[in-house]
């Protein structure tokens, strides 16, 4: 039984006398290649993981919502009648969540429930992404609207562009929605087709969390997303996933070199990301990893997104036993790396890492070993507590 599933239930009965009538879950993500693409229409292929929002849920019979956060140790109500307010913190998903469902007329009814979720914050894993989606499928249960996953996913990506203010591409809320057990999903981000890969067997990929966490990382992503329309727009391209190594060699007398190196990354990162599918399909583990590094080092040098202990972690994961290949992952400036492991070698690359990245930044990482998991799910309450 799931912990998290336990704890919200368990604090939904406490707080509310009875027991909820279902309980919403849905992942955070690790992507596995194809970093800063997604908003330019590229390729990214992510899987979502275990670790993932909870909400222990009732529906309500008027327009209230109350939801209480078990991590937050704090309660929000929201009046659906009302117009939302922008608030700072948590409460911020719940109200950008209630007004993009408003603004697309969906007809929502109140409920109550109890939250909580064990995705590690600020790292990269979309913890904010599974948090909207989770909320939308909520209100999807309640108001018995039909669940399409592809539409909540474009939802949520609206509410956390245009409700929190951050320009981010569809990749988060997509895998969050989306995600199919055993599997990473490739995903065109232009037409948002998708198709599962199955992850290379006898191989594990394993989630190396920095501890380090960077401010104004928001501010740096809108930054980046800028450049990157800049130099679609000086390239002559509606979105950068059309321009080719030649386009940009044409044009680089009119961009200036950091434009021509953000440019480079992406265009250079989608073309990793179609030769990063044949080679999980042919099985040639290898050549993925060294796809892994090539897109760090672009990460690193290109795009400028990344930082030294996600440098160090790399590093150290590269010279670790059974390791084929280690990259940062997410938005960067912080956060986690993803590495590629042959199973067999597991327990010595854990120990190699943990060891190295202590000597290296006086830091104990967090380590996750990845299952792929399904997308945002309904489940009936637990019936034994
Ligand atoms: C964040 C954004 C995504 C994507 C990644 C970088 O996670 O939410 O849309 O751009 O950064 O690949």
């Amino acid at each position: 039984m799931n912990k998290i599933a336990f704890n919200v239930q368990q604090a939904f009965e406490t707080r509310f006398g009875s027991r909820p009538t279902h309980l919403i879950r849905a992942p955070g993500r690790v992507n596995l290649i194809g970093e800063h693409t997604d908003y330019s229409g590229g390729f990214v292929m992510p899987l979502a993981l275990e670790q993932a929002h909870w909400i222990a849920v009732r529906p309500r019979n008027d327009q209230a919502v109350i939801l209480h956060s078990l991590d937050y140790d704090d309660s929000t109500k929201v009046n659906l009648t009302q117009p939302q307010l922008h608030l700072k913190g948590w409460q911020e998903y719940l109200n950008g969540v209630v007004w993009v469902l408003q603004e697309e007329n969906w007809p929502l009814s109140g409920w109550e429930g109890v939250m909580a979720g064990d995705v590690p914050q600020g790292a990269g894993l979309s913890s904010s992404a599974a948090l909207e989606t989770a909320l939308i499928r909520t209100f999807a249960e309640v108001s018995e609207i039909s669940w399409k996953p592809k539409i909540a996913a474009k939802l949520a990506q609206r509410a956390e562009s245009e409700w929190v203010g951050v320009s981010c591409g569809i990749m988060d809320q997509l895998i969050s929605a989306c995600g199919v057990s055993g599997h990473a999903l490739f995903i065109d981000c232009r037409n948002l087709d998708i198709q599962q890969v199955p992850l290379p067997e006898r191989h594990r990929v394993i989630i190396l969390d920095t501890k380090t966490r960077r401010g104004l990382v928001d501010s740096h992503y809108n930054e980046r997303h800028s450049q990157c329309k800049e130099a679609s727009r000086i390239l002559g391209k509606s979105l950068l996933r059309d321009a080719t190594l030649s386009d940009l060699d044409a044009q680089s007398a009119s961009l200036k070199p950091l434009l021509y190196r953000r440019a480079k990354h992406v265009i250079t990162e989608n073309e990793r990301v179609l030769q990063a599918v044949n080679a999980m399909r042919a099985g040639d583990h290898q050549f993925l990893g060294q796809l892994m590094q090539d897109s760090h080092k672009s990460l690193r040098d290109d795009f400028e997104v990344s930082n030294t202990a996600l440098d160090e972690m790399v590093e150290c994961a590269l010279s670790a036993p059974g390791c084929l290949g280690a990259r940062m992952t997410g938005a960067g400036f912080g956060g986690c790396a993803v590495a590629l492991v042959t199973a067999e070698k597991e327990g010595d690359f854990v120990n190699s890492i943990r060891e190295c990245y202590l000597k290296k930044m006086s830091l104990q990482p967090q380590i996750i070993s990845c299952t792929p998991a399904d997308g945002a799910s309904r489940h009936d309450p637990l019936t034994e507590l």
